[in-house]
Formats: C-alpha cells, structure tokens, sequence
C-alpha cells in the first residue's frame, strides 16, 4: 500500500552568506509517518525543519506540503497549519496553562467554549491533570512543561508535527516517559512528524524511518535495521557498535512470533497424523485460549488423548510488548529455547525462539 506523501523536499539548499548550512537535502514522508533526523550539532537539522513551514526561507529546490510549493502558500496559514515542538518549550509565562495551550485557536478566533473543552481534552491527551489548566508555567517542572508544549502544537489539529529536541532538556527518566507517551499518542493520532534528535536511541526508539544528516548532507536514510545494517562506514561509525541492541529492544516481539506450532485446548483429543507441522511438541491451552504449558508427542495416545498431568506446565506467557532483545536475554539467561507470547487478553499468540530472531536479523539485514 503506498500512502500519500505529506512533506517532501526536492535537492534542498540554505545558503547563509558563502556557507551552504544546507546542501541538497531530499526526502519524502508519507502520511502519519515518523522521520527522525539525527547528525552532529551544525550539521543543519533546525535548519531543515524549519524550512518546512518556512520560518527559515530555502534558498533553492523545491519544499512540499500535501503536493503543494509552501513558497505559494500563505506563510501564516502555513505556519499555523503545522505543529512546532522546541527544546525549552517557550511557554508564555504570563499566560495559564489553558491560554497556553489556546494559544493559536485564540489567534484564528474560535468560540471560547470550544477553546475551553479543547484544552481539556488536550490536557488530558498528554497525561496532566486538568486542575494545571488555571495554573502558570512556572508552578509546572521541566517535563510537564514538555507535554504542554505538546498539548499547544497540537491544538488546532495539525496533520504534520514539527519537534526539534523535544526531549532534550528533561531528565533520563522524564524522558523516556515522554518518548513512551509520545507513542502511545502516535497510535491514534497519526500525525506525520519530523523529530530532530542527536540522541540515537531516541531515534531508534521514535522513529519509522531516520535520516542522518552530516554537513549539511543527508547521508543515510532508512529504518533502524536498515541503518545498522549498513555498509556505509561513517553511517556504523555514528550509530556505534551497540546499536543493534538498541534496536532490537525497540522492537516487539510480535514481528518474529511462529505461529505454526500445533495446540490444543485441555482436555481435547488432537489428530497426532495431520496435525503437528513437523514439531514434537504441541501447546496447550485452556478454554479461554490462554497458555497453559506444553505436551511432547510421546504423551498423547493413539486416540490422540493427553493425559493430564503429561502437560509441562511453564511460565507464565510474556506480554506482546516484550521487546526481542529482552526475549533474548530472557531466553540465554533463563537457559530456554522458546518463549510464549500472549496478548493483553491473555490469548495465545505465538511462540518466540532463537531462530525466529535470527530470522529477523537476516531477512533485514539483506536487503
Ligand atoms: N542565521 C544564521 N546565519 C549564519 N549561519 C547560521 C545561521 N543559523 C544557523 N547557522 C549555521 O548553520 C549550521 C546549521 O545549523 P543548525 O541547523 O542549527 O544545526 P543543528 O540543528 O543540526 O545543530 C550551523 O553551522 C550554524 O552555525
Ligand atoms: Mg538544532
């Protein structure tokens, strides 16, 4: 499926005096997709994200908005019409939370109530409790200030984000929550968001494609595997030798689950002759489709019975949540070969084994 394209520049330049900060930078983002950029500090990431609502004018090629040349549109409808995220948030200190947050609806004049219910919705949309709407920015800490900014970017609904840094200046903790709730958000939302970061696991950890730029020059661009797995030697320089770690712990483990394992709820007879693909063992479950434990091939009779207490019982099954690198680890540390997989309903969904993994890594990193 091919989505449409939201913000797309064509060979790119900003050229301050002699210096050319920006240097035929192209790139495409579908919609509600999440770009990240990440470079060495200079190399020119402000800069590009904010051609894309023309706070900074390019000096050539072409930027796209929703197919359309942003140098025909009207730079403030252009601006208002995408969300902007900074590092320190610049909220307004002598406005509340709530003029805060209303900020730009207030400049397009919406009916005061609908400004008054959108700033409750938003407030809670970035986990703050609504009593901080009547307060001043100064009575918020760093990271609830972050999520205010959020709330603000999103106010009038804008269908692209910008965020520079968004994270930076909070925290290790307060970061990694808001990174989280970011998220979450993102799964309903689905805004299409350009994320300026130096921080690679925030990459990692945010972003469906990352770009890294360098000098000026978009050097990489692809998903985190794709990086990783990358021949380009400054692009394994830069993500560093850790990384595929990194990124195996940002992915969950539903992508490498077998789901071809024969089970069988307790109690039940099973058809030994068409039914175990290969395997020697089958799962069982109970009558909620939840996991139970195990049954080797040997334990079940010619009639296909089990006998109850041939079942294995093990652990409990992990949450789909569960990352691979932690499947992993869980796996070498917990001397076993396979993990059951469950949803938040408690339903069986699939195995997880070394090779699974493996798979994984080789199917990516081939291409
Ligand atoms: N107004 C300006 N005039 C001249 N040079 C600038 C100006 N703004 C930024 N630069 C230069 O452009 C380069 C890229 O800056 P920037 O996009 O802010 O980098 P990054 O966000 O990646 O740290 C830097 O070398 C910076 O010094
Ligand atoms: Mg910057």
């Amino acid at each position: 499926m091919t989505r449409e394209i939201s913000v797309e520049l064509r060979n790119v330049d900003k050229v301050y005096d002699t210096a050319k900060v920006v240097d035929g930078v192209s790139f495409s983002i579908k919609k509600g997709e999440v770009l990240v950029l990440i470079g060495p500090s200079g190399c020119g990431k402000t800069t590009t994200l904010k051609m894309i609502n023309q706070i900074i004018p390019h000096t050539a090629g072409n930027i796209l908005v929703n197919g359309e040349d942003v140098t025909k549109l009207d730079p403030v409808e252009l601006r208002r019409s995408i969300g902007y995220v900074i590092q320190y948030i610049g909220l307004l200190p002598h406005l509340t939370i709530e003029e805060n947050i209303n900020f730009v609806l207030q400049l397009t004049k919406r009916p005061k109530k609908e400004q008054q219910e959108r700033a409750l919705e938003l407030i809670e949309t970035v986990g703050l409790p609504a009593d901080y709407l009547k307060r001043f920015p100064r009575a918020l800490s760093g990271g609830q200030q972050q999520r205010v900014g959020v709330a603000r970017a999103l106010a009038a609904d804008p269908a692209i984000l910008l965020m520079d840094e968004p994270f930076g200046a909070v925290d290790p903790l307060t970061r990694e929550q808001l990174q989280n709730e970011l998220m979450r958000l993102q799964e309903t939302i689905k805004k299409t968001i350009v994320f300026v970061t130096h921080d690679m696991q925030e990459a990692f950890k945010i972003g469906d494609r990352i770009g890294i730029m360098k000098e000026g020059k978009l050097v990489a661009m692809g998903s985190s595997m794709e990086l990783v797995n990358s021949d380009d030697e400054f692009v394994r320089d830069f993500i560093g030798r850790g990384a595929l770690f990194d990124v195996l712990d940002t992915i969950s483990v539903t992508r490498v689950l077998r789901k071809d394992i024969p089970t069988i709820r307790e109690g039940e007879h099973f058809d030994k002759e068409s039914k175990m693909n290969g395997w020697d063992n089958i799962l069982v479950l109970d009558e909620r489709d939840a996991f139970l434990g195990y049954v080797s091939i040997e334990n079940i009779d010619a009639s296909g019975k089990i006998s109850g207490d041939a079942v294995q019982r093990v652990a409990d099954a992990f949450p789909a949540e569960l990352s691979i690198k932690k499947a992993i680890e869980e796996m070498l540390y917990g001397g076993r070969t396979w993990l059951p997989v469950a949803g938040d309903d408690r339903v069986f969904k699939g195995i997880v084994t070394f090779d699974s993994c493996a798979g994984l890594l080789s199917k990516e990193g081939g291409s």
